[in-house]
């Protein structure tokens, strides 16, 4: 039989039922659902992220319509104390980048969601506030090659912004920029050079330098020392702690090194496919982590203990595209405990224990039944999958 006369025939009403589910599976991709409940600013956290949504376009067909959306941030919501620093770790594409310049608001305008910086929607703010914002949010990033102009001497890479905002009168300038170099390691004599004349340290102590200079209360760290040696790398997590303490800065430090976000953060986010999936304290996050993801992310975090067998837990398959995220709980492909439910039903985040934040099925009754107490996994059933005999890459980097 050819493949002509194999094809299933349809009655027209069959093929009115197909052309009507395509039309209603194409409405749902491009449905955008922004629904939450407002926040109320509390002055003691410095940032407050609420349901966060940042979705990319993407664009097919001739006329070049949406066709669906790169859900990049899809639901991201945490508090951030003044002065405190959070981590936020995740697979190499969960939209860890994305979170923190949307909440910087440089990319665009966000996809839903709210974010309030010192109380207030920095979305709502006008062209001229959100100017005066810049100086007060700033971002450092992972590469410190890059991200310097090669064609500018030191001096004008970290002086420039403040000149632009009259932050120091002309009188003041050299020696305000003298004490910011000072304060991140550098001497007065690099003022004159140009980035290739120094090393990828001493670039990214250039690129602090230059977020410092603007008298900043938030600092985005988006994987401030991947590019460097670990020699270079402890003594750039010691100058930030260090500036955290003179300046009271508040960071949220971007990072794949989970040894790096426990030395250096009070708070940790992890982060699924555009999601947080467990938030809480550094201490209860590394102590006592509950989603299968966060378990399966630690797990590979070397112990210096060559008596001590590594129960690593491999996760399987690699995370599902952004663009079409499963129905459900986003993890369920790759979840070794997935129950039916995870299937359908999205699980909604419950706080375990105090601060300690958690979105998964497996904390539903434990969740409601307990508070103030600390949540052995154990008591939520958690099956761990056998250790791994060679350390083969799950992904998380
Ligand atoms: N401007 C953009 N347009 C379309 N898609 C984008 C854009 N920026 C990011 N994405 C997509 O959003 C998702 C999240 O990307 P993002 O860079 O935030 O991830 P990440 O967690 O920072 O990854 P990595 O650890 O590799 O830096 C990816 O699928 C990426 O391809
Ligand atoms: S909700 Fe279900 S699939 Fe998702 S992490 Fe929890 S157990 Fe796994
Ligand atoms: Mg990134």
């Amino acid at each position: 039989m050819s493949d002509k006369e194999n094809k299933v025939k349809l009655s027209p009403e069959e093929k009115a039922a197909a052309r009507e589910a395509a039309r209603a599976e194409r409405k749902e991709r491009l449905t955008i659902v922004d629904d939450y409940t407002p926040l109320e600013p509390d002055p003691q956290y410095i940032l407050q992220v609420n349901q966060l949504k940042k979705y990319f376009p993407i664009k097919g067909g001739f006329i070049s319509r949406t066709v669906g959306y790169v859900k990049a941030v899809d639901g991201v919501t945490f508090n951030l104390r003044r002065g405190a620093t959070m981590g936020l770790v995740g697979e190499s594409g969960c939209g860890k980048t994305t979170a923190g310049r949307t909440i910087l608001r440089l990319s665009g305008e966000k996809t839903g969601g709210q974010v309030l910086f010192n109380g207030r929607e920095v979305y709502d703010m006008s062209p001229k506030e959100m100017r005066d914002l810049r100086t007060h949010m700033q971002i450092i990033f992972q590469d410190p090659f890059s991200s310097l102009s090669p064609r500018l001497p030191i001096s004008d890479i970290i002086g420039e912004a403040v000149k632009e905002h009259k932050l120091v009168s002309k009188e003041e300038f050299n020696d305000y920029i003298d004490t910011v170099m000072d304060n991140c390691g550098l001497q007065p004599f690099h003022k004159d050079r140009y980035p290739h004349e120094f090393s990828g340290g001493q670039r990214q102590r250039i690129c602090i330098a230059r977020a410092l200079a603007l008298n900043p209360e938030f600092i985005v760290c988006d994987e401030p020392v991947s590019a460097l040696d670990v020699s270079i790398q402890a003594q750039i997590i010691n100058l930030l702690k260090d500036l955290q303490d003179k300046y009271k800065l508040t960071y949220l430090f971007i990072s794949h090194d989970l040894s790096v976000v426990e030395h250096i953060s009070d708070t940790v986010g992890v982060m699924y496919l555009g999601s947080l999936v467990e938030y809480g304290s550094t201490e209860d996050i590394f102590r006592n982590p509950l989603h299968p993801y966060t378990k399966a992310l630690f797990s590979a975090i070397p112990v210096p203990d060559p008596t001590v067998k590594m129960n690593r837990i491999v996760l399987e398959g690699s995370i599902p595209s952004p663009a079409n995220p499963p129905k459900g709980c986003k993890f369920h492909t790759r979840c070794a405990n997935c129950m039916e439910r995870c299937k359908h039903e999205a699980p909604v985040q419950r706080e375990i224990e105090p601060g300690h934040y958690v979105v998964c099925h497996l904390y539903d009754d434990v969740a409601s039944t307990t508070t103030g107490d600390v949540i052995d996994a154990k008591k939520a059933e958690v099956k761990e999958e056998p250790a791994a005999e060679t350390a083969k890459d799950n992904g998380e980097e």
